[in-house]
């Protein structure tokens, strides 16, 4: 249904500084975004500016600066480090005669390229149909005939438009109303696992940290692993024994985090992300040889606040040891609880003591579960006998 930019095609991408301190961050992301996406970077236009302009986002001294770059690099699509308005996006279009994306059209078309599972591949298209409703006037397609001259000249007819209006509002309508199904069959599997007193924990960190990996090496699963920005985007879950505690829990792997995710996606994927949010423990797997590895801890925290699984108790993994100078231990709290372990999922050193931490975590939640039990048998047995003496 939407037209994808070519893998491989050429892009222009263009970051504007405002003075925020995550620029460099931000623009390095872009490239690693583009690269997620198969793009061919060809260029890169930089400038600064105190606020984006109403009608180009990017004033029009710029916006000839970007064209010639353009031209010169033989470019076909051009890419902002931000959100553009869609008049922005159609003023540029016809100025650069080339496609033009803003940062949540290129995040998407990643989630899209990626989701495997069938109700990641609906969210995704419903994150999609959102963002093109209001884009609708345009598309590739008026490029082409604007250059080619083919068919007929100019956008579609406004009755056209109407209809394609009201076809995309009932296929949003359709997607929204099959993915409450999905979510309802979740809710009662959820459910049933906490009947058989089935511990759930879920992966989360930021894109690329090794979730993926861990998930591999703690279930021995194939599951998906690459050196590429989003390589997960759905919740996949594995059971995993633990011996000692005697205990089954459900691991599950999530989408990866990342920089300024765009609020119309983390809305996109709150099915997945709620299913984080009621999980009993939370690995926060962390890239621990990153030079940005503080600031990517802080943008899950953010995450997870905003998914409101801020309280959920976090085991943090601090992977990829083998790339840094520590060695495979464990940290403790002031409760004396395990807060982090560090270790390698690659190669699998330190793994032991994240099964070990998992172990303790198990018991005491069985011994919390049985203190609970005990608590309530006696308040119920102090109900019974004053209620007794009362009919005495
Ligand atoms: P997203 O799906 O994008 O969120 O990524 P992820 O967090 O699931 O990361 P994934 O497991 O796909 O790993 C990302 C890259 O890091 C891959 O190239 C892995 O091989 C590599 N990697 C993961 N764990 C380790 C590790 O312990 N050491 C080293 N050297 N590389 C690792």
């Amino acid at each position: 249904m939407f037209d994808r930019p070519e893998r491989g095609a050429a892009v222009v991408l263009v970051s504007l500084d405002f003075g925020l301190p995550d620029y460099a961050e931000g623009l390095n992301e872009l490239n690693l975004l583009a690269g997620s996406a198969g793009l061919q970077v060809v260029g890169l236009v930089e400038g600064k500016r105190a606020k984006p302009d109403a009608r180009l986002f990017a004033g029009s001294g710029k916006a000839d600066e970007i064209g010639h770059v353009v031209r010169d690099a033989g470019a076909t699509l051009v890419i902002f480090n931000h959100e553009l308005s869609p008049v922005q996006e159609r003023n540029l279009e016809r100025l650069l005669q080339c496609r033009v994306l803003d940062r949540t059209a290129l995040i998407l078309d990643i989630f899209a390229l990626r989701a495997r599972s069938n109700e990641g591949k609906l969210q995704v298209e419903l994150a999609q149909l959102r963002h093109y409703a209001t884009r609708l006037v345009r598309g590739w397609s008026h490029l082409e005939r604007q250059k080619g001259g083919i068919g007929m000249r100019g956008g579609p007819g406004e009755s056209q438009l109407e209809l394609d209006r009201r076809m995309l509002l009932s296929k949003i309508k359709t997607i929204e109303g099959r993915l409450e199904k999905l979510s309802r069959s979740r809710a009662v599997q959820r459910k049933s696992r906490q009947r058989g007193g089935v511990l759930s924990v879920s992966l989360v960190g930021y894109t690329n940290a090794g979730k993926s990996t861990l998930f591999n090496t703690l279930t021995h699963a194939d599951a998906y692993a690459a050196d590429q920005l989003f390589a997960t985007l759905d919740t996949t879950s594995r059971k995993l024994w633990l011996p000692e505690a005697g205990q089954q829990i459900v691991l599950s792997d999530t989408v990866g985090f990342i920089t300024r995710l765009p609020h119309t996606l983390v809305a996109a994927f709150e099915a997945t992300l709620e299913e984080t949010a009621r999980a009993d423990l939370l690995l926060h797997v962390v890239d621990s040889a990153s030079p940005n590895r503080e600031q990517q801890m802080e943008e899950v925290d953010k995450v997870l606040l905003e998914i409101g699984a801020e309280h959920v108790p976090q085991i943090r993994v601090m992977n990829k040891v083998d790339l840094t100078d520590a060695e495979p231990q464990v940290a403790r709290d002031e409760y004396g609880k395990i807060a982090a372990v560090w270790l390698s999922a690659k190669t699998g050193t330190g793994v032991e003591l994240l099964r070990e931490a998992l172990t303790e975590f198990a018991r005491d939640q069985q011994h919390e579960i049985q203190l609970l039990a005990t608590q309530n048998a006696e308040l119920s047995q102090s109900y019974v006998e004053t209620n007794q003496n009362g009919l005495e």
